[in-house]
């Protein structure tokens, strides 16, 4: 796939933007606040360290990610606060999935579903002929998020658990470009 913009639009008011330097202390603050949250799904909860040297240069590590188009990483922003983070992982030629994660506070808001939306669209505008969302079967929310979207589901698949809320098993679910 191509490189997707650096900036992009999330619905009304949500920005998905490439993480720089000065983004690490508020996007370490996200994570801290919303830890219980996410460490029964994302193993960086439990397995980051939470300091700011960690943090700043894991930015440089995506930004240098987004420069060779190995991964897309993007902070979520409400106005100019920080709320979550996302991202597209270019899997093969044709392909990519897309990740993402909601401040504690701001989900049941539909921010999740907006930002899936918006890096579809990046993606198949990017040359992508199919999305992935790929979640743990105990994750209800991201199976509602890509069902809304009209993704298929495709099937379900082993994985090896690295998150304490985790089956085992993932649902697969993909978006295939129609024109
Ligand atoms: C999963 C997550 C991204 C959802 O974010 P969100 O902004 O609250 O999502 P939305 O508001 O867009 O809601 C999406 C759908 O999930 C549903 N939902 C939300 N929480 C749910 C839950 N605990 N169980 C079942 N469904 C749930 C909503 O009702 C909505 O469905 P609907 O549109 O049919 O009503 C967020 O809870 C999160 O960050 N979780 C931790 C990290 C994570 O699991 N990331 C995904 C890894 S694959």
């Amino acid at each position: 796939m191509q490189t997707p913009p650096v900036t992009l639009a999330a619905g009304s008011d949500l920005r998905l933007r490439l993480l720089k330097e000065g983004d690490a202390v508020a996007l370490q603050r996200a994570i801290d606040e919303s830890r219980d949250h996410l460490v029964p799904f994302m193993p960086f909860a439990t397995t980051d360290p939470s300091d700011l040297a960690f943090r700043r240069s894991w930015i440089d590590e995506c930004r240098e990610a987004f420069r060779a188009g190995q991964l897309f990483q993007y902070g979520i922003f409400r106005t100019d606060e920080l709320i979550g983070g996302c991202s597209i992982h270019p899997i093969d030629d044709r392909t990519a999935s897309i990740g993402f994660w909601v401040h504690v506070e701001h989900v049941g808001q539909g921010v999740a579903s907006a930002v899936a939306a918006a890096l579809t669209q990046a993606a198949l505008e990017a040359g992508c002929e199919r999305v992935r969302i790929r979640h743990d079967r105990a994750n209800a929310a991201s199976g509602s998020i890509a069902a809304g979207l009209g993704y298929e589901r495709v099937g379900e698949e082993p994985h090896a658990i690295d998150a304490p809320g985790q089956t085992g098993t993932s649902v697969v679910w993909l978006l295939t470009r129609t024109v």
